[in-house]
């Protein structure tokens, strides 16, 4: 068997690994080894991509080959291991939405070569290559400023409101039926400079619609947007593996780009969006009535009322968010859920599917610090029980848990919020009453006659909590 088949036969044992990855990564239980599954895969496809590359330019020699490999290694490894010492888990969001773009980059730069290197070709294939070069380079460019947007208003280095221009979506219609046209243009050119023109016209044009397509998407909707780009640079590579002719980044990229996109219509549904809606753009723009409302005065608590509010409750709601990761209280969380169980309180946790800045986010930090995976519940599981709840803990949660879904005119309205406002008492921690959630929404949960405020970072809050239940247990 030569090389080649060798390599083509890698890549299929590797392709089996990484769906079996995907299955193991569905379930909590069986993520573990789904994770090592990928690991497998990814060690079976790097050696064969390895030998492949050895064994196809035999005039360079081996050595120069190596060399070269070893070299990309050495500096990816360097800018991989830097980021990931310097990264925190609130920040993997952006640092994804950079990777991505990325790939839309090298889906850029196989497509231009692929064109400068194979122009001249006549006949059906080389008319279907001039195709897969030109959507290549389409979905590449769109998923690189798209993804660059994205990363922008991920790390608020830009802000996350929707910019709204004057007839946005017939914009956006524009941009494509122009690139059709190009498409038609470029698959009949024949020589490089003919074929360059509509090339990079089009590349100017996608370049501009993915730049276009995620500042129109606000606030909320962030989270369909991180993954509808994880599931177009999956397309993207998908792409160049077609001009590649590489096998394995064409099954790779498909299952990116079909569970990317599979995962965004999940979350649009767990969002009450039209998958549609949002790509168009224009959620988290309106305000409910253009001027700021007054919802009275808030009501500010202390670690030890909360402790002996606890240690009277029957059953407890913890409803974590995105400021449970920034403060890692998800330790003295555990320690507290385990002492309240101990104590025989009810405990469970309300997860709602966009808590966090990531898919799951919230189920990562809880299964890290060892909370049981049967009492951790979804929205649907828990929604209709918090009326018969003592004590809701809102652990740096904030438009996930915002009343303000069900008022119409919201920028949030329609969206599903745990309904934790139902529960006898409310306990919000926050740092201060100064800052809006995600979205930028006011929340008026915070002054309802049933909460009340722990102001301060969550993990000293928490922490202050487990002290006082154990002096008062001693
Ligand atoms: P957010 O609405 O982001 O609110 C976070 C809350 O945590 C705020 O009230 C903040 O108030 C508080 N906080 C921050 N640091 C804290 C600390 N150290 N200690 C205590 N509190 C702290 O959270 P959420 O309810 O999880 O909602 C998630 C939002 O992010 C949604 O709008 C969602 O659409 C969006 N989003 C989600 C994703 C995914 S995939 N999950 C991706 C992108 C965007 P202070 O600043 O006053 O402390």
């Amino acid at each position: 068997m030569d090389a080649q088949n060798v390599v083509a036969l890698a890549y299929l044992v590797a392709a089996l690994f990484f769906i079996n990855a995907l299955r193991g990564l569905s379930k909590h239980e069986t993520a573990q080894s789904g994770n090592t599954s990928g690991v497998i895969g990814m060690a079976i496809a790097l050696i064969a991509t390895v030998w492949l590359a050895l064994d196809s330019d035999p005039a360079r020699g081996i050595a120069a080959t190596l060399i070269l490999i070893l070299l990309a290694i050495a500096i990816g490894a360097v800018i991989g291991l830097r980021l990931a010492k310097k990264v925190g888990m609130t920040e993997m969001p952006e640092l994804i939405a950079l990777l991505h773009s990325f790939v839309g980059l090298a889906a850029v730069l196989v497509g231009y070569n692929t064109f400068l290197t194979s122009v001249g070709g006549s006949g059906s294939y080389h008319t279907f290559l001039m195709g897969e070069i030109f959507l290549g380079v389409f979905i590449g460019s769109v998923t690189f400023t798209g993804s660059i947007i994205a990363y922008l208003k991920l790390s608020a280095k830009m802000k996350s409101k929707a910019l709204l221009l004057p007839g946005r979506n017939w914009l956006n219609l524009l941009a494509i039926i122009v690139s059709v046209g190009l498409m038609a243009w470029f698959m009949n050119t024949n020589t490089t400079g003919a074929g360059l023109i509509p090339l990079l016209l089009m590349t100017i044009i996608s370049l501009l619609l993915g730049l276009h397509l995620v500042a129109a998407i606000g606030g909320g909707d962030m989270p369909v947007v991180v993954s509808m780009l994880n599931s177009y640079s999956g397309w993207a590579a998908a792409a160049a593996g077609f001009m590649l002719e590489n096998d394995l980044l064409i099954i790779t990229g498909a299952l990116v780009g079909s569970s990317g996109a599979f995962l965004s219509y999940i979350m649009c549904k767990a969002m009450n969006r039209s998958f549609i809606s949002v790509i168009l753009g224009g959620f988290g723009a309106t305000t409910s009535s253009g001027e700021a409302r007054d919802y009275g005065t808030h009501t500010e608590t202390t670690a030890s009322q909360v402790a002996q509010l606890l240690a009277e409750a029957k059953k407890v709601v913890i409803t974590p968010g995105y400021g449970m990761a920034v403060a890692q209280a998800q330790y003295p969380v555990a320690d507290l859920t385990k002492r309240l169980i101990d104590s025989g309180v009810d405990v469970t946790f309300g997860i709602h599917p966009v808590a966090g800045r990531l898919p799951g986010h919230m189920n990562v930090l809880l299964a890290e610090a060892k909370v049981a995976y049967d009492i951790v519940h979804e929205l649907d599981e828990i929604n209709d029980e918090f009326s018969d709840v003592d004590v809701v803990l809102v652990i740096g949660a904030n438009d996930t848990v915002n009343p303000a879904a069900e008022e119409p005119g919201s920028p949030i309205e329609g969206m599903p919020v745990l309904r934790v406002w139902e529960a006898k008492n409310v306990v919000v921690f926050k740092r201060s009453m100064g800052n809006a959630g995600y979205a930028g929404v006011e929340n008026p949960l915070f002054f309802e006659d049933n909460t009340d405020m722990l102001l301060g970072d969550a993990k000293a809050s928490v922490d202050a909590i487990n002290t006082e239940l154990s002096v008062t247990a001693k």
